[in-house]
């Protein structure tokens, strides 16, 4: 991958497929060391070509005894001491270093899993001079054991069952953990990581985001040639809005942004958005009211996969159309297409052995609302694909992004689609889940709780039901709240309200929103559910 902060303190991770190999990276950016991910299987061309400082060879799924168990490249090791670079190996990677440099790894007698407690050794590297006969709580996670170390590396600390914890060869510059030092389950585990970093590795804490911006624009500009021209299709959410905002400040107003209302925002998006672009962003944005095509399309559409094609289609449509008049208006084609893709979504990762899969970039789709078309020919700018979520706002707060924008909730790219269930075009449920979805926003903000919110919105059910509302019978229909926690929206748990929340909010909503006698909560977890309903 091509990387515009190539500085000599890079620390290079070599991803065995561990579910922890990303938090080694947020941990060590989280200490103004920059640090990237590449799969465990690079070549030492791929490896070099990072010039790291430091590599840290992460833990995995694998016994260094199966057949396709993967390693690091020949000539890796000597490479790294050839030019002072420290190796340190976690878990899966210490029992390659073990392995490879001819020790023995053994499967364990009793395998170790969970907290467990380590006795560090007299002298040592990597925990410092001063921790010798320390005891600390740690997280292992392996069956496979060191039993017999390489020539010239020494145990440095024990589990309580006499495992090798700890190993260093001072020499080589090369250490290894069995435990986990990335996770919230070894307290010590970040002073380690700190401590190896800073004092044994000499590593400086120079990265900062302001460098990332100002390494990211320079590329822009080389990139995009003075009379050239770059679309962006802005969605209102994080991503998009922090990569347009960083394109612009690279190339000013030869960014075309557009912006589709596509019918299915929630109540007063638009506006809110487009104020938002326009008076605190100075983006320049097209908004394209393409609602009456939207909705026209789905007339009658029950399926929810149906109903995404259709959206997909059309937002397609309208960006080609975006694209022609622009080439109409300056006499060129736009040549490229900003993307707010993040970090997570192009990290190479190592799959477990016999899963057919290859290391490659494994790109979300899942979520994409839909491809652009081919002969439009955009080549790609992604300029947060460095970035995970934090950072990007983070990068947003220095582009004087608001943020209160910066903390939105996530929004999906059908919009309220897929928060109507069946025929978005019944009656007016559209209008009806605009008002409701409003007032439990609204009232989530009032009461100081949207910021521990994930994700927050209503949904409408097609069904009614019978109430009483003044001296009336009513037969009314049914909203359903929803509101989770969440780290990335892989998994969720419901949040839990007080009794008093949801009672106002029931009420505020029942009594302002006519259609409605019915308000239910939904209290599943992800999984086995899904955060939006569909
Ligand atoms: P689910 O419902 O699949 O949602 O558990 C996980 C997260 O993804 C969002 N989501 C989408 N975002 N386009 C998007 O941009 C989509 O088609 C889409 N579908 C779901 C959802 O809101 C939640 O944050």
């Amino acid at each position: 991958m091509e990387t515009p902060t190539m500085k000599p303190d890079t620390v290079l991770i070599l991803d065995y497929g561990s579910q922890y190999t990303h938090l080694i990276t947020r941990r060590i950016r989280s200490l103004n060391v920059f640090s990237l991910v590449i799969s465990g299987t690079s070549s030492l061309k791929s490896i070099t070509s990072y010039n790291p400082r430091v590599v840290i060879l992460s833990g995995g799924p694998h016994s260094v005894h199966a057949l396709d168990a993967p390693s690091f490249p020949d000539g890796f090791i000597e490479w790294a001491e050839s030019n002072g670079v420290h190796v340190l190996g976690i878990c899966y990677g210490l029992q390659l270093i073990v392995q490879k440099l001819g020790g023995v790894v053994v499967e364990g007698e009793s395998k170790e899993y969970g907290k467990m407690e380590i006795e560090v050794k007299g002298k040592s590297e990597i925990f410092g001079s001063e921790s010798g006969g320390e005891k600390q709580m740690v997280w292992m996670s392996h069956g496979d054991e060191a039993v017999k170390l390489p020539e010239g590396f020494e145990v440095v600390a024990q589990s309580a069952q006499g495992a090798v914890a700890a190993l260093e060869n001072r020499n080589k510059k090369i250490y290894g953990l069995q435990y986990h030092p990335e996770v919230t389950h070894s307290p010590k585990g970040m002073e380690t990581l700190r401590h190896f970093l800073f004092d044994v590795c000499g590593v400086s804490a120079d990265w900062k985001m302001e460098d990332l911006m100002e390494e990211e624009i320079k590329v822009i500009n080389q990139t995009v040639a003075s009379d050239e021209h770059v679309i962006c299709a802005l969605s209102g959410g994080v991503d998009s809005t922090v990569a347009a905002t960083l394109v612009h400040k690279a190339i000013g107003d030869r960014l075309h942004c557009v912006f589709v209302d596509n019918g299915l925002l929630r109540y007063k998006e638009q506006e809110r958005v487009m104020d938002t672009f326009e008076k605190d962003l100075h983006l320049p944005v097209t908004c394209v009211d393409a609602s009456e095509r939207f909705l026209s399309e789905l007339k009658g559409v029950v399926d929810p996969e149906t109903k995404r094609k259709i959206i997909g289609k059309e937002f397609i449509n309208i960006f080609d159309q975006f694209a022609q008049e622009l080439e109409k208006k300056y006499g060129k084609k736009p040549a490229f297409l900003v993307q707010g893709t993040l970090y997570p979504d192009v990290i190479e990762s190592c799959p477990p052995p016999g899963t057919d899969r290859t290391h490659s970039h494994t790109i979300k789709s899942h979520h994409n609302v839909g491809g652009l078309p081919k002969d439009m020919k955009l080549k790609l700018i992604e300029p947060l694909k460095l970035l995970f979520k934090d950072e990007v706002r983070e990068l947003g707060r220095i582009l004087n992004v608001p943020v209160g924008f910066l903390k939105r909730h996530p929004f999906p790219g059908p919009g309220l689609a897929v928060r109507v269930l069946g025929d978005v075009t019944q009656g007016n449920a559209l209008e009806v889940l605009r008002q409701v979805d409003e007032i439990f926003i609204q009232s989530i903000r009032d009461a100081g709780l949207y910021d521990s919110i994930w994700q927050a919105f209503a949904v409408f059910l097609p069904v009614r039901s019978v109430g009483v509302q003044g001296d009336k019978r009513t037969h009314s229909h049914v909203v359903a709240l929803r509101a989770v926690t969440s780290q990335d929206g892989m998994t969720a748990d419901w949040f839990n309200f007080e009794h008093k929340f949801l009672d106002d909010v029931s009420r505020k909503i029942c009594n302002s929103v006519q259609g409605v006698n019915r308000v239910v909560q939904d209290i599943t977890s992800k999984p086995p559910s899904t955060i939006e309903w569909e």
